[in-house]
């Protein structure tokens, strides 16, 4: 993958003294906490932002082609921008015969907002994943550490209001 199409210009301000503390402190400069490393900096930031990325990478020695084999080898890493609430919205086999689709439509359309991507207010991300392990509660929405099973489309609104501006 090319490195150069992962930038994301409109990157937030870093902290870097609290970058090197992190760095220092919780994982004592060890490389060999690299996953654990960008879990926190993700936690901090909401996603991998490069700059963070290329400060770690002269920081613990590690090239940064590595640091971004590793970025994009785990799911849970996001390179982009991601919103202040995700949704996760389950499209696997079971979900799927129970309506996952029209959920995800109805999400789309609330939101003005595809699959994968971030509403321009930056509230929500809209993601789809596989399963996430409760399949008898079909179809399944997760937003944030939120799930609500069974969910209806004409339950979408309310639940997503919760979240907007003042919400979440
Ligand atoms: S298929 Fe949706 S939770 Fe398992």
């Amino acid at each position: 993958m090319n490195e150069t199409n992962l930038i994301n210009d409109s990157a937030p301000a870093i902290d870097y003294l609290a970058l090197d503390q992190l760095v220092e402190e919780r994982f004592n400069n060890d490389k060999e906490n690299l996953i654990m490393i960008l879990q926190a900096i993700q936690a901090e930031y909401n996603y991998l932002p490069r700059p963070a990325l290329a400060y770690l990478s002269e920081k613990i020695e590690i090239p940064l082609s590595r640091i971004y084999g590793v970025a994009t080898f785990y799911s849970t890493f996001s390179l982009e921008p991601r919103g202040k609430n995700i949704i996760s919205i389950c499209l696997g086999t079971a979900c799927h015969v129970r309506g996952a689709g029209r959920v995800l439509e109805r999400i789309e359309d609330t939101l003005h907002v595809e699959n994968g991507k971030t509403t321009d207010d930056g509230q929500f991300t809209l993601e789809s994943v596989r399963c996430i392990g409760c399949c008898s509660l079909g179809p399944v929405v997760k937003i944030n550490e939120d799930v609500y099973g069974r969910i209806a489309s004409e339950d979408l609104t309310q639940i997503l209001d919760h979240y907007g501006e003042s919400g979440g």
